[in-house]
Order: structure tokens, then C-alpha cells, then sequence
């Protein structure tokens, strides 16, 4: 912190390197194919560094869709479940200038965070995590990749010679104890905690590992403050935060405040 929203938002600043003046990240909810509000938040707020919450499901590659703000901040996103709806909703992002940006499995330092992604949805056929990763179907995608191409997924399971499409976006018990070894300050995921009636324990262990203050997700297309909302206590090891479709979470908490007054 320490420049204005005036500052922030002076044209003269326009242009400069964005780690020379601005501040914050700003996450944002489930896009869906709709661009706007993540290109007018961008534009009022000039966060550091977004990052996309998954569904995105460009309709056309992600760094066209985004192309009048990728000179203004950072992007990043993890992938959702419906990112692997079609051949083109996985082209547009995967394929796109930006797929490079998924934070998925991995832990980056952005605006002075170290922010780690786990995009993507828990499917039974790959592992249930209400159960043990020694009872995972597959454990990780090489696993899965074996079998397909030993035929015995069957013809409907295959895609461009490898396993289905939908299962880019399954996570894998491999992806999360790899995760689990790193350390983090923020974990962005695409499920929920466990604390969500939809949500995961297996998250809150994976928050808690990384050593995670903040934990923000997509998907349910709800804005929840978890422990405003009464779905967690305020001793939680991590604060949560589910961000709705078309909506936006500012950090640090300051810099959220200043939004929410804007
Ligand atoms: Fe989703």
C-alpha cells in the first residue's frame, strides 16, 4: 500500500512497468466467455497482477480476449471443469499466448506473492478424496495416459491420442501431494474448502501444508467470506474466500477496502 486509488488510477502512470507503482492482486470469479468485467476491473483498479479463477472459456484465444489490458497488469488463472467442455474452449486457453500463466500444480511469486494454483474439479474416475490416494483410480496423469493408450479406456475416452479432454481439468492425487511439498502465502483453487458444503478437506490440508494464509476459489458462484459468513472461525489457520461468477476479490485486505469504496 502507501499510493492512493487517485495515483493508482492516474492516466500519467499509464504505461510505466507495473511493479514501479501499483499494488494488489485482484482474483476474479468464473468468467464463463464474458471478458468485460474482468477488462473494466482491470482498467479502474490497476492491480499488479489478476488472476482468473477458472471457467473461462474464452471465445477466442485468452490473450485476444484480453488484449486491451495485458500492457496493464499481470495475468494468471487456473484452469476449471468447463475449460475442457470443447475443443475450443481448450484451445482458446491452453493454446493461447497466455497458457503459459496456468498456475496449476505450481507456485509463482506474484506482486509479492508466492501464490499457488490447483485448477480443476475432483472426479471419481480419476480419485475421490474422501478416500485414501492409495484408493485413486489414477494417480496421476501419466497413470491415466498409460491406460489410454493401452486401449482399455475405450474409444469415447480418447482424445488426440491420449486420455479424455475432461480429464485436463480432474485433479490427480499426484498434482496435490506434489503441491503439498511447496510453501505459499495465498492458495487459489478452483474447488471449494471443506468448510463450503460442496468443498474439500483435502484443500484445507493442502492450504495448511503450503502454509497458506488465503485460500480463494471459484466454481459455486458465490461471493463467501468465510468467516463473516459464519462458515468458519476467525482462528482458521487460513482466511477463505469464494468469488462469484462476473465478481472480483482484492489483496491485500487494505487494497480490498479501498475497492469496495470506490
Ligand atoms: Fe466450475
Amino acid at each position: 500500500m502507501g499510493k492512493s486509488s487517485d495515483e493508482r488510477r492516474n492516466p500519467e502512470h499509464q504505461g510505466n512497468s507495473p511493479s514501479g507503482y501499483r499494488e494488489g492482486l485482484i482474483f476474479c470469479g468464473d468468467p464463463h466467455g464474458e471478458f468485460l468485467s474482468v477488462v473494466e476491473t482491470v482498467k479502474r483498479f490497476l492491480p499488479v497482477a489478476i488472476v482468473l479463477l477458472g471457467d473461462l472459456q474464452p471465445r477466442q484465444p485468452l490473450h485476444v480476449e484480453l488484449s486491451s489490458i495485458l500492457d496493464q497488469t499481470q495475468v494468471w488463472f487456473i484452469h476449471g471443469n468447463h475449460d475442457t467442455d470443447s475443443d475450443q474452449d481448450f484451445d482458446h486457453l491452453f493454446g493461447s499466448k497466455l497458457g503459459d500463466r496456468n498456475l496449476h500444480g505450481r507456485v509463482e511469486t506474484i506482486a509479492g506473492y508466492r501464490i499457488a494454483g490447483l485448477g480443476g474439479v475432483f472426479r471419481k474416475k480419476i480419485w475421490d478424496p474422501a478416500h485414501p490416494t492409495s484408493r485413486a483410480r489414477f494417480i496421476s496423469r501419466e497413470a491415466l495416459l498409460a491406460h489410454a493408450r493401452r486401449g482399455k479406456a475405450g474409444a469415447v475416452d480418447q482424445w488426440r491420442g491420449g486420455y479424455a479432454r475432461k480429464h485436463f481439468s480432474s485433479i490427480f492425487p499426484e498434482e496435490v501431494e506434489a503441491l503439498s511439498s511447496m510453501q505459499a502465502d495465498i492458495l487459489v483453487t478452483h474447488e471449494a474448502p471443506s468448510a463450503h458444503p460442496r468443498g474439500f478437506q483435502v484443500l484445507d490440508d493442502l492450504a495448511v501444508a503450503l502454509g497458506a494464509k488465503l485460500l480463494v476459489h471459484g466454481h459455486h458462484h458465490e461471493d463467501i467470506d468465510y468467516v463473516r459468513d459464519g462458515l468458519m472461525g476467525a482462528s482458521s489457520p487460513f482466511a477463505a474466500f469464494g468469488v462469484d461468477m462476473g465478481s472480483f476479490f482484492a489483496w491485500p485486505p487494505a487494497f480490498n477496502r479501498e475497492q469496495e469504496t470506490q
